[in-house]
Order: structure tokens, then sequence, then C-alpha cells
């Protein structure tokens, strides 16, 4: 199988050693310098290509997709900021009938761990005995905070726990009322990030904690996906990947 690299930062370089050791071939590498305004990506350059896989920044990546999509290849996009123009993409996607998958979180850990959380979830509704809350933590210098991947695990939470219907990530000042649930985040050092659910009831407590160990598990996740996506049409999530 024949990938392209759009964006060959940090986690292009990390997914080029990932897919290289699964056997496949990175057939071409764009970046700034062959691309700019999604110019190299052209139905000469993707050829060969049977997917790509897209790591670069918000400024650029909706003109990378359009450009992608142009030349009838299908897509895996990893770079995040840019969910507002979901709707734009959609329609970009279904015009070129191209297959299209994404997520703010390719790590399959944390996919996985998405979805053992949804289902203690929908399992804690009944037993009122138990509330729930999430917390996480990451390196000083993180931009944004609570983590996307911390509200995406609180609203599987909502989803399946039909008494709580608030996700407060803000700090209560008092306490906290039986309908929302609790996000709450720390910044500190170099640490890497964990996300933890805990279901707490006066009898005892269950935690489920997922720690990242490194960035090789957000490159593996792309290039499952990417494998998973080939020959593909439609408009995927990991969601779709991690399944039973
Ligand atoms: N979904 C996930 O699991 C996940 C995990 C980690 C990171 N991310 C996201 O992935 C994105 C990239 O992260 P990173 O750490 O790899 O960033 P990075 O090291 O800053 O790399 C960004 C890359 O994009 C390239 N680029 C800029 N304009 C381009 C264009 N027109 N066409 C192709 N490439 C272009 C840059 O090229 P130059 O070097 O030539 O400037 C650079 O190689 C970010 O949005 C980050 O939040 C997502």
């Amino acid at each position: 199988m024949n990938i392209a690299l759009i964006g060959y930062g940090k986690m292009g370089k990390e997914v080029e050693q990932v897919a290289k050791g699964r056997g496949l071939t990175v057939s071409k590498v764009f970046d700034l310098h062959n691309n700019s305004g999604g110019v190299g990506l052209t139905g000469e350059s993707l050829k060969k290509v049977d997917v790509c896989i897209e790591f670069s920044t918000p400024g650029v990546v909706i003109d990378n997709i359009a450009a992608v999509a142009g030349c009838g290849k299908n897509i895996v996009v990893g770079t995040t900021g840019w969910y507002d123009k979901l709707d734009q993409v959609k329609k970009i996607v279904k015009e070129h009938k191209i297959g299209f998958l994404y997520a703010p979180n390719f790590s399959l850990g944390i996919n996985i761990f998405a979805q053992v959380v949804s289902h203690a979830a929908h399992l804690m509704d009944r037993y009122t005995q138990y509330d729930a809350a999430v917390m996480e933590h990451h390196h000083r210098g993180k931009v944004d905070s609570p983590s996307g991947t911390a509200l995406t695990i609180a609203s599987s939470i909502l989803q399946g726990m039909k008494r709580k219907t608030e996700i407060l990530s803000e700090t209560s000042h008092g306490p906290i009322k039986s309908h929302q649930l609790h996000v709450a985040s720390s910044r500190f050092g170099s640490v890497t990030g964990t996300h933890a659910v805990v279901f707490d009831s006066e009898a005892d407590s269950i935690e489920l904690v997922h720690t990242a160990k490194n960035r090789s598990g957000f490159a593996l996740g792309a290039v499952v996906a990417a494998e998973w996506l080939k020959g593909k049409r439609g408009f995927y999530t990991m969601r779709d990947v991690i399944t039973l």
C-alpha cells in the first residue's frame, strides 16, 4: 500500500517510521516548501498513492483536503483546530466520493479507552449510588484546557448517564450539583497526557485511566486508520475503526 504524507513535522516523521515498520511505502512527502496552498497535490503527484495522511496546520488543512478530494484520493486527517468547517468538509467528501477519516486523537489506546468509558457510563446509569468525574493532566505548555479528548470522553459519559446533563470544566467555587459532570484539568512540568474517569459510590470506587507514553500511539492509530480506509468511500472517524 502506498501512502503520501502531507505535513512532515513531528507527527509526519513519526507516521513515516510507523508506516515503514508496517511494510507500507511512503511514496510522497509534502510540506510547506512543495505544497503552499495545496498546489503540490495533483493527479500526477498522487498517481500511485492509495491514501494520504495529513498532519499539518489548521491554516492549510482545508486547502489540502480540497486538493486531495479533487484528485479523487482518500485521506486521513490528524490536524486539529478546523472542526468549525466540518460541514464544508463533509460536502467536499460527498461531492468527490472519496474516503475521509479524521480524529482529534488517533491513539488506539485512547479510542479503546473512550469506548470502555462509554460502555461503563451506560452500565452506571441505573445505579444512582455512583457519581462520575473526569480528570486529566498534561504538560504545562499544552495550549488547550480542558483537552479536547477530555471533553469527548465527558460527552460520551453524558450520553450514557442520563442523570448527568452538564459538563462543568471550570472551578466550581462551591458544591457540585448532581446533574453536573466535573472535568478537572491540571497543567505542570513535562508530564505526558493522562485521562482518568472515576465512578464513585460510598461503598467503592472504579477508576479507568489512560496514560500516553509518547507520540507513537497517535502515529500508529493514523496508519491503522489509513489501512482501514483504503478502497472505502464516505466520512468516518476512529470510532468506525475501533469497533467490535
Ligand atoms: N489527531 C491526533 O491524534 C494528533 C496528534 C498529534 C498532533 N496532532 C495535530 O497534528 C498537527 C501537526 O502536528 P505536528 O506536531 O506534526 O506539527 P509540526 O511539527 O508543527 O508540523 C507541521 C507540518 O505542517 C507542514 N505544513 C505547513 N504548511 C503545509 C502545506 N501547505 N502542506 C503540507 N504541509 C504543510 C509544515 O511544513 P514546514 O516544516 O515546511 O513548515 C510542518 O512539516 C497539529 O494540528 C496537531 O495539533 C493531532
